[in-house]
C-alpha cells in the first residue's frame, strides 16, 4: 500500500472494539442461553474466537455483524476434536486459556508464528496455581496443552498490568469456590469485568494504598465463583483503537479535522486522547452515554500543530495499543517525545518497538531506541518504503505517516490490517479526497 500527503477531513465509524467482540463470544460461550452482540466485529482476530467456540460444541451464528452466542453453561462445552486456532489473537489465546481451566477435558491451544513467540507463562503459572494442569513449550510458548478441573481461588499479583492475564484468571475464577482476586500495578482495560457485571456476576475493585504518598496505588479486582452466568444482549462500540489512527492524522495537521461517532470511551481505553491534547491538539468528546456497561460518544479532533509530550507510568495501559500511531504524531511535533514503562511493546502482534524505530529511520525520523520505550525526535517525515512486520497496527500507523510525509510512503504488507481494520483502506480514501489506497 502506498500512501501519499494528503489533508484528512471528515466524519466517520470505525469498526467494532475488538476487545468487547472477543468478550462476548468468549464470555456468551459459557453463559446459559442465547447472547446477542449486535455490531460485531467481523475481523480476522474475532472470528478465530468464533471457530474456537464452535469447536468447543457451541452454536454461534453471524448474521451480518449480529452475533447469537448459544451459551453452554460454564460446564456444558464439549472438548474439542481438533487444537484450538488463535491464529494472530493474544486475546483469544489467553482468555480462552482462562475457560478451558475449568473444564474437565484436555485442549490444546496454538496460533500463528507470531503467537508461538508471545509469552504465555504469565497465564499459565497462575491457572497452574488454580488447579489446572498446563503444559507449554520451551520458554513457556503456545502451544499450550491444557487439562482443567477442580480449582481453588488465589490471589495473584501481576508484576505488569495486562487484561488479557486478569481476564483469563478472572474466567477461571468463576469456576473455583470462594474469591479469586488478580492485584494489578496500573488499572488495566475492564470490558471483563463490566460484561461479567452485566451477566450476574459479583466483581468488584479495591484501591490499595499506595507504597509512597501521592503515587498512584495498585489495585485488587476481585471475582466470587457461580454457578452460572446469565447471558447478554449488548452493542458493540467502536474501538478507540481504530479510531486512533484517524484521530492521530488530524492531530498532526493544522487544519486536519476527523470526527468519529458511537466510539467506546471507557476510560482505560482513552489515554490516546489525553496525549493529543498534552501535544496541542484541539479535542472534543461530545454526546456521552452508557450502552451496556461501557461509555459511548462522538469525538472530534482538531489538528493546530504538535508539541512533543512524555508517555509513561498509568498512562501506558490507557494507549498501549495507540502507541504505533502516537509516535507517527511525534515525528511531525516539535521537540522529542518520550515513552517509556513501555517494554510491553516488544510482546506484541510484533516487537513493536523495534519495528517503530526501523521504520521511523526508512522514512527519514531520527529516534533512539529505549529498552522500554522510545525517544522521537520531531521534525519532518520524508517517506519512503517500511515493512508492517506482520502487524496491523505498525501497517496502519504508517499509513498515517504517508498522509503526513512529504512524498509518500510505501507499506509492503498489508494484508494484516484484516486482524482488527477491515475497510481501513477504503475510510482513509473516503477522508482524504477519494484517492484509493490500494494493497
Ligand atoms: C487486550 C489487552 C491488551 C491489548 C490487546 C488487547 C484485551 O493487552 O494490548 O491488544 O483485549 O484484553 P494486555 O493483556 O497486555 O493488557
Amino acid at each position: 500500500m502506498t500512501v501519499s500527503p494528503a489533508r484528512i477531513r471528515g466524519r466517520l465509524r470505525v469498526p467494532a472494539d475488538k476487545s468487547i467482540s472477543h468478550r462476548a463470544v468468549l464470555l456468551g460461550a459459557i453463559a446459559q442461553g442465547v447472547s446477542v452482540a449486535r455490531n460485531f466485529l467481523v475481523a480476522a482476530d474475532t472470528l478465530r474466537s468464533v471457530a474456537c467456540v464452535r469447536a468447543l460444541g457451541v452454536d454461534a451464528q453471524l448474521d451480518g455483524t449480529t452475533l447469537r452466542v448459544g451459551g453452554r453453561g460454564l460446564r456444558g462445552l464439549r472438548a474439542p476434536t481438533e487444537a484450538l486456532d488463535a491464529g494472530n489473537s493474544g486475546t483469544t489465546i489467553r482468555l480462552l486459556c482462562g475457560v478451558l481451566a475449568g473444564q474437565p477435558f484436555e485442549a490444546i491451544l496454538t496460533g500463528d508464528d507470531s503467537i508461538r513467540r508471545r509469552p504465555m507463562d504469565r497465564v499459565v503459572t497462575p491457572l497452574r496455581e488454580m488447579g489446572a494442569r498446563i503444559e507449554a513449550q520451551a520458554g513457556g510458548l503456545a502451544p499450550l496443552r491444557v487439562r482443567g478441573g477442580a480449582l481453588r481461588p488465589i490471589r495473584h499479583r501481576m508484576p505488569i498490568p495486562s487484561a488479557q492475564v486478569k481476564s483469563a484468571i478472572l474466567l477461571a475464577g468463576l469456576y473455583a469456590d470462594g474469591e479469586t482476586t488478580v492485584v494489578e500495578p496500573q488499572p488495566s482495560r475492564d470490558h471483563t469485568e463490566r460484561m461479567l457485571r452485566a451477566m450476574g456476576v459479583q466483581t468488584g475493585v479495591r484501591e490499595v494504598p499506595p507504597s509512597s504518598p501521592g503515587a498512584e496505588g495498585p489495585r485488587e479486582v476481585w471475582v466470587r465463583g457461580v454457578g452460572r452466568i446469565e447471558p447478554v444482549e449488548m452493542g458493540v462500540p467502536g474501538d478507540p483503537s481504530s479510531a486512533a489512527f484517524f484521530w492521530v492524522a488530524a492531530a498532526a495537521q493544522p487544519g486536519g479535522e476527523v470526527v468519529v461517532e458511537d466510539v467506546g470511551l471507557n476510560p482505560a481505553r482513552t489515554g490516546v486522547l489525553d496525549a493529543l491534547r498534552a501535544m496541542g491538539a484541539a479535542v472534543d468528546v461530545r454526546e456521552v452515554r452508557e450502552v451496556c456497561g461501557e461509555l459511548v460518544g462522538t469525538v472530534a479532533v482538531r489538528g493546530l500543530g504538535l508539541r512533543a509530550t512524555a508517555v509513561a507510568g498509568a498512562l501506558v495501559p490507557r494507549l498501549i495499543d495507540e502507541i504505533p500511531a502516537l509516535a507517527v504524531a511525534a515525528a511531525v511535533a516539535e521537540g522529542d517525545t518520550i515513552i517509556r514503562d513501555a517494554a510491553e511493546l516488544r510482546v506484541k502482534e510484533s516487537d513493536r518497538i523495534e519495528a517503530l524505530v526501523s521504520n521511523l529511520r526508512a522514512i527519514g525520523v531520527d529516534c533512539t531506541e529505549l529498552p522500554d520505550g522510545l525517544v522521537v525526535h520531531g521534525g519532518r517525515i520524508r517517506g519512503g518504503r517500511v515493512r508492517s512486520a506482520g502487524d496491523h497496527r505498525i501497517a496502519m500507523a504508517f499509513a498515517v505517516a504517508g498522509l503526513l510525509s512529504e512524498r509518500g510512503v510505501t507499506i509492503d504488507d498489508v494484508a494484516c490490517v484484516a486482524t482488527s481494520f477491515p475497510g481501513f483502506a477504503q475510510a482513509l480514501t473516503a477522508l482524504t479526497g477519494g484517492r484509493m489506497y490500494g494493497a
